[in-house]
C-alpha cells in the first residue's frame, strides 16, 4: 500500500493534490480579496512602503522585481497577515541565468543540445530562490523569422521543433523535478503569441498570422511547454489579427484551455492590460479590464486596471463572478503548487553570491557548446598556442557586458571573462596586444592605424566585432543588421595586414555579413555567451575544444532578403537562373549567407546509409551513419528533415523532426536513429484538423537545411 502510494506520488503532475482545498478558500474570499490575487504589482528591487501597505490589505497576490529574502520575507510576512493569509508569488525575470549568466537563449539553442538548456534553467533557478524567487518569465519560445526583431536574442530561433525541445528543456530545468521544492521556480511561456512576427521587425508591432501558420509555426513550442507542465502563460503584447494578444479569446481561451486543458494561469504582459485602450480595443479602463479577463488574462502585471476596474465590473453586471473565481482559482493553483502555502517565506540566512567554481564551469561548457564555426577557410582554426605575440582588436574585446547581452537578472558584467581575459588566460606565455581600433558604433576611424599597427606586430589576429550588450532584446529593434559603425572599415583594414586573422563576433541577433565574410578567413559566432564567454572563446579558438553549435536561426545576405527561414513554401515558381519569371531577385542572391543549421567543425563527419522502415503504431524508424573521417576528434549535428512534394495543403520545403549532436573520435562511425511517428508527420490539413495524410514523404538527413541524403517514404493508412 504504501509502495503503491509513493509511486502515485512520484507520477503525480504538477497540479495534483492542492494544499489547501483551494475550493473552501476561494469561497471565503470576498469580491476584492479575489481581485487582489488578480494583481500584480512592479516593484523596486528593494521593495517600499508602498507596496508593504498593499500586501497588508490584500490587494496583490504577486510582484516583479523585487527581490533580496529580506525584503520579500517582509511583503510576505504583511500578506500572511491578511485575513486569510494567502502567500505571495515573487516573480522575475530569470531569462539566461541569475548571478551566473549563461549564454542567451538564441545561443543556447545552437547548441542543439536541450540537455545544456536544461542545466542552465536549473542552476539559474537554485541562484534564483537565493534571493527570495519563486516564479521566472521565462522562457521566452517565441518564434522569430525576422532579426530585426531584438529579442529573436531571447528565443530558440526560427524553427517549432528546435523551439519545442528547448521549450520542453527550459521547463524542466526552472521547475525541477517539483516545482514545490525549495530550488524551484514556476516558469513562464511567452509570449502567447505570435509577438516574435512584429511586422518589420519593429518591436510590439501589429501581427497577422493565418490560423494555419500559428498552428504550425507559432504555437509548437508553447504546446511542448505546456506538455511538460509549465504552469503560467504571459499573454502578449502584439495585436493579433485584430484582437491584441492580451484580449485575444481564441488564443486564450478557445486553444489554451479548450483544447489544450491548460491548467496553471496566465499574467499579462507589463502594462498590456492598459494597452488595450492605446491598442484601439478598448476605450476606457474599465473596458480594458473586462476585455482581458474576459478573454482569459488571469493576472495583470503592472498596470493596476484589475483592481480599480473589475469591482465596478463584477457589481454592475459586465463581468461575471463566476469567470473572477476562474482566474482566481488558476492563481491558488499554481501557489499551491509551489508549496507556497506550507513554505512561503525565504531563507534569509541565504543569498545570491558571486558564482562559484562549479557555476562557472556549467557557464563555460555551455558557451563552449553555443558556439559556431561560420567559416574557416584552410583551416586557420585553430590557432597555435606556441604563438609569441597575439593582437586582439575590436571594441567588444573587453567589453563585458557585451558578452552577458540582454536580462542579465543579478549578473555583473565585472565578474564576466571577457574575450580578451580569455585569451590573455589561455596564452600565458605570449605577448597579448590590444587595440580597441574603433567605438561599436559612430564614425570615427581615430583608431584604425594603432589597431593595425598592433596586427603587424603579432603572429595572428583575434578580431572581436558586433553588437554592444543592449543592441539586442526588448526594444532593441534594428532597421540595418550590418556590423555597427565603422567595424567592417576596422576589420578590412586590419585584414590587410596580412596577418592570420579569427573574426569573432558577439550579437545577439544575425547579422548581414556578406562584406565580412569575402575578407575574413575565419567566422567564429560567439553570440552573448555570459559570464565566462571569454574564456569558452580561448578553448575553441586555442582547440581546447571543438566548435559545434549550429545556427538556430538563417544568417542572410542583406538585409531586403528579410524575412528568409529555412521552412518557407516552394510557390509555383521556384527561383530559377534561367527563368526570368520567377521568384528572386534582380539585385541579390535568394539564398542565406550561412543558412539554418550550418555550422563547422574541426572534426569532419559524412553521412551516409540513410534507411527509413516502418516501426510501430504508424511510426517509421530512420536510421544515419556519422563517420568522423578527418583526424580530430569533433561535434556535429545529425539533422533530419522531411518534405511533402504534394499534399492537401501547400507545405514548406523542409521541416525539420530530428536532431541529434554528437562527438566523434577521427575514424569513429557510429548510426544514428530516429524515430518519425504522427506527431512529426502530421500537419494541420484543410480542415485545421492535425492528421497524418498518405501518400510520399521524402525524408531527408543532413549537417544542416540543405540535407545532402534522401529517402522515400509512402505511407499508407
Ligand atoms: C516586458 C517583457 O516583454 C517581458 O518579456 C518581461 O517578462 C516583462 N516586461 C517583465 O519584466
Amino acid at each position: 500500500m504504501t509502495v503503491i502510494l509513493a509511486l502515485l506520488l512520484a507520477a503525480a503532475p504538477a497540479f495534483a493534490a492542492p494544499r489547501p482545498d483551494l475550493e473552501a478558500l476561494l469561497k471565503k474570499m470576498t469580491l476584492e480579496e479575489k481581485v487582489g490575487q488578480l494583481q500584480q504589482a512592479g516593484g523596486p528591487i528593494e521593495g517600499s512602503p508602498a507596496l508593504l501597505e498593499l500586501a497588508g490589505k490584500g490587494k496583490i497576490g504577486s510582484t516583479l522585481n523585487v527581490r533580496g529574502a529580506k525584503t520579500v520575507n517582509a511583503l510576505q510576512r504583511a500578506a500572511l497577515g491578511t485575513r486569510l493569509g494567502i502567500p505571495l508569488l515573487f516573480g522575475f525575470d530569470v531569462i539566461h541565468g541569475y548571478r551566473t549568466i549563461f549564454p542567451i537563449p538564441l545561443a543556447l539553442a545552437a547548441t542543439w543540445d536541450p540537455a545544456v538548456a536544461e542545466a542552465a534553467a536549473r542552476l539559474s533557478a537554485r541562484e534564483a530562490v537565493l534571493d527570495g524567487l519563486r516564479w521566472t518569465f521565462a522562457p521566452m519560445v517565441d518564434i522569430a523569422r525576422d532579426p530585426r526583431w531584438g529579442r529573436v536574442a531571447e528565443g530558440a530561433g526560427e524553427d517549432p521543433f528546435l523551439g519545442s525541445a528547448m521549450a520542453r528543456a527550459y521547463v524542466r530545468g526552472f521547475q525541477g523535478k517539483d516545482p514545490a521544492s525549495s530550488d524551484s521556480l514556476a516558469a513562464c511561456a511567452k509570449h502567447w503569441v505570435g509577438y516574435g512576427a512584429a511586422e518589420a521587425g519593429r518591436d510590439y508591432s501589429t501581427t497577422e498570422i493565418s490560423e494555419r501558420t500559428l498552428r504550425e509555426i507559432y504555437f509548437p513550442p508553447f504546446k511542448a511547454a505546456l506538455d511538460e507542465g509549465v504552469l503560467t502563460f504571459m499573454s502578449a503584447f502584439n495585436d493579433l489579427n485584430g484582437v491584441p494578444a492580451s484580449a485575444n479569446a481564441f488564443t486564450l481561451t478557445k486553444v489554451l484551455r479548450g483544447e489544450w486543458g491548460f491548467k496553471g494561469f496566465v499574467v499579462s504582459d507589463w502594462d498590456s492590460v492598459a494597452q488595450l485602450i492605446p491598442h484601439g480595443l478598448a476605450d476606457g479602463a474599465d473596458e480594458a479590464a473586462r476585455l482581458a479577463l474576459g478573454a482569459g488574462v488571469d493576472m495583470e502585471m503592472n498596470s493596476v486596471l484589475y483592481s480599480s476596474e473589475v469591482p465596478k465590473l463584477v457589481k454592475d453586471g459586465r463581468l461575471k463572478t463566476a469567470a473572477v473565481d476562474e482566474a482566481v482559482r488558476r492563481v491558488l493553483r499554481v501557489k499551491a503548487a509551489l508549496g507556497l502555502f506550507e513554505r512561503p517565506y525565504a531563507d534569509e540566512a541565504l543569498a545570491s553570491a558571486a558564482p562559484d567554481a562549479a557555476a562557472r564551469k556549467a557557464a563555460r561548457d555551455a558557451a563552449v557548446r553555443s558556439l559556431v564555426l561560420l567559416k574557416n577557410d584552410g583551416g586557420l582554426l585553430p590557432l597555435s598556442k606556441s604563438l609569441k605575440t597575439l593582437a586582439v582588436i575590436g571594441p567588444l574585446a573587453d567589453d563585458g557586458a557585451a558578452v552577458l547581452g540582454s536580462w542579465t537578472g543579478d549578473g555583473k558584467a565585472a565578474e564576466a571573462v571577457t574575450v580578451l581575459a580569455g585569451l590573455r588566460a589561455a596564452l600565458p606565455g605570449a605577448t597579448v596586444v590590444f587595440s580597441t581600433g574603433c567605438a561599436v558604433t559612430g564614425d570615427s576611424d581615430a583608431g584604425f592605424a594603432e589597431a593595425v599597427a598592433a596586427a603587424r606586430s603579432a603572429d595572428a589576429v583575434v578580431l572581436v566585432l558586433g553588437e554592444a550588450g543592449d543592441m539586442s532584446g526588448e526594444a532593441s529593434s534594428r532597421a540595418f543588421l550590418d556590423l555597427p559603425g565603422r567595424q567592417l572599415d576596422l576589420a578590412k583594414a586590419v585584414l590587410a595586414a596580412g596577418r592570420p586573422t579569427a573574426v569573432v563576433l558577439l550579437n545577439g541577433r544575425p547579422l548581414t555579413l556578406s562584406g565580412l565574410a569575402e575578407k575574413a578567413p575565419a567566422i567564429l559566432e560567439a553570440w552573448q555567451p555570459g559570464t565566462e564567454g571569454g574564456a569558452a572563446v580561448a578553448a575553441v579558438l586555442f582547440g581546447d575544444a571543438g566548435p559545434g553549435g549550429k545556427l538556430p536561426i538563417t544568417f542572410p545576405r542583406t538585409l531586403g532578403q528579410v524575412p528568409l527561414y529555412y521552412n518557407h513554401k516552394n510557390t509555383g515558381r521556384p527561383p530559377s537562373e534561367s527563368d526570368h519569371y520567377t521568384s528572386k531577385y534582380l539585385d541579390a542572391p535568394v539564398t542565406p549567407l550561412f543558412r539554418f543549421g550550418h555550422g563547422l567543425s574541426y572534426a569532419s563527419v559524412r553521412l551516409s546509409g540513410l534507411t527509413v522502415s516502418a516501426g510501430k503504431a504508424g511510426s517509421y524508424a530512420v536510421a544515419v551513419d556519422a563517420e568522423n573521417a578527418g583526424a580530430r576528434e569533433g561535434d556535429e549535428v545529425v539533422q533530419l528533415y522531411i518534405r511533402r512534394a504534394a499534399a492537401s495543403v501547400t507545405r514548406h520545403v523542409a521541416e525539420l523532426k530530428g536532431f541529434r549532436r554528437l562527438t566523434l573520435k577521427p575514424g569513429e562511425k557510429r548510426r544514428v536513429e530516429f524515430t518519425l511517428g504522427p506527431r512529426e508527420l502530421g500537419f494541420h490539413g484543410l480542415d485545421m484538423r492535425f492528421a497524418v495524410e498518405p501518400g510520399v514523404y521524402e525524408v531527408m538527413a543532413g549537417t544542416d537545411s540543405a540535407p545532402g541524403l534522401s529517402a522515400r517514404l509512402t505511407v499508407a493508412l
